[in-house]
């Protein structure tokens, strides 16, 4: 009798696991949803804070008083994705690893290339994008390569890696380094410098704004731009990479870049 009624027992139970797993788990089309949903661990009851320097067009700058371009876009993208919205702070580019290590920002997302130093203050999320630093001269310019920047008067923006790199190659008092970009590319314009070194998505945009300037056809560098966070916020860091994982694998992403960078 005993053994019955535990056969029973155990009968209803495995009845009721079964008729249970299957209403909590209605069979999926593929086409229903073709991105897992990722899983995160941090809950985001505020607004999470982009340290950038929107003065980079297409990756940010300010239409009016609206934050627009790729980075802004993709971290609102991520901030949806971990259930919270986006507030933009923006910032000197050579403030932003401060304000990210000091916690004034969550992350700092401006282009900002991912280097060994940077590493040494801050953790990089997997890179969303490459960027190249080339070389804008003006159209009748007698600098053809890079060799022949030796000796001539560069600008950039301090604290980029075009500023950085060009001091060290070209020695730093032949390298004149600007708050924002386009002061680099107005000193050009006005004889100044002889050059500026910057990525080459905003150097396409100051050369379309400026009559009389071109980009050199060799590369200075090529880079990977990454989000920056702070060291010990690791479940953050987690976060955004499983956020950016799943705006790439839904494209998401590919999407923002094709709708700021017209394919050549
Ligand atoms: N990629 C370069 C760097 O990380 C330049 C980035 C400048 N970004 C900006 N938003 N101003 O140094």
């Amino acid at each position: 009798m005993k053994k019955v009624l535990l056969f029973m027992l155990a009968a209803v139970l495995v009845f009721s696991f079964t008729a249970c797993t299957n209403t909590a788990e209605p069979a999926q089309s593929p086409e229903a949803s073709p991105v897992a949903e990722a899983t995160y661990t941090g809950t985001y009851t505020e607004p999470l804070k982009m340290g950038t320097n929107a003065a980079f067009p297409p990756y940010e700058y300010k239409e009016g008083e609206a934050f627009k371009g790729i980075d802004v876009e993709i971290a609102t993208a991520i901030a949806e994705e971990l259930g919270t919205t986006l507030e933009v702070v923006d910032m000197e580019f050579d403030a932003i690893i401060t304000a990210v290590q000091q916690g004034e920002v969550n992350f700092g997302m401006a282009g900002m290339t991912v280097t060994d130093e940077r590493k040494e203050q801050v953790d990089f999320t997997s890179s969303y994008a490459t960027g190249v630093q080339v070389v804008i001269v003006s159209e009748d310019s007698a600098i053809a390569t890079l060799d022949d920047l030796a000796g001539k008067k560069i600008g950039t923006q301090l604290g980029t890696t075009g500023d950085m790199y060009s001091k060290d190659d070209y020695g730093e008092e032949n390298v004149t380094s600007y708050g924002k970009g386009a002061d680099a590319v107005i000193a050009l314009k006005g004889g100044d410098v002889d050059a500026v070194i910057i990525d080459n998505e905003p150097a396409k945009a100051f050369v379309a704004e400026n009559e009389g300037l071109k980009i050199l056809e060799t590369e200075y560098a090529i880079e990977d731009y990454a989000i920056a966070v702070a060291k010990e916020n690791t479940a953050l860091l987690a976060d955004i990479n499983a956020a950016l994982e799943k705006l790439t694998a839904d494209g998401t992403i590919d999407a923002i870049v094709a709708s700021y960078i017209k394919a050549e």
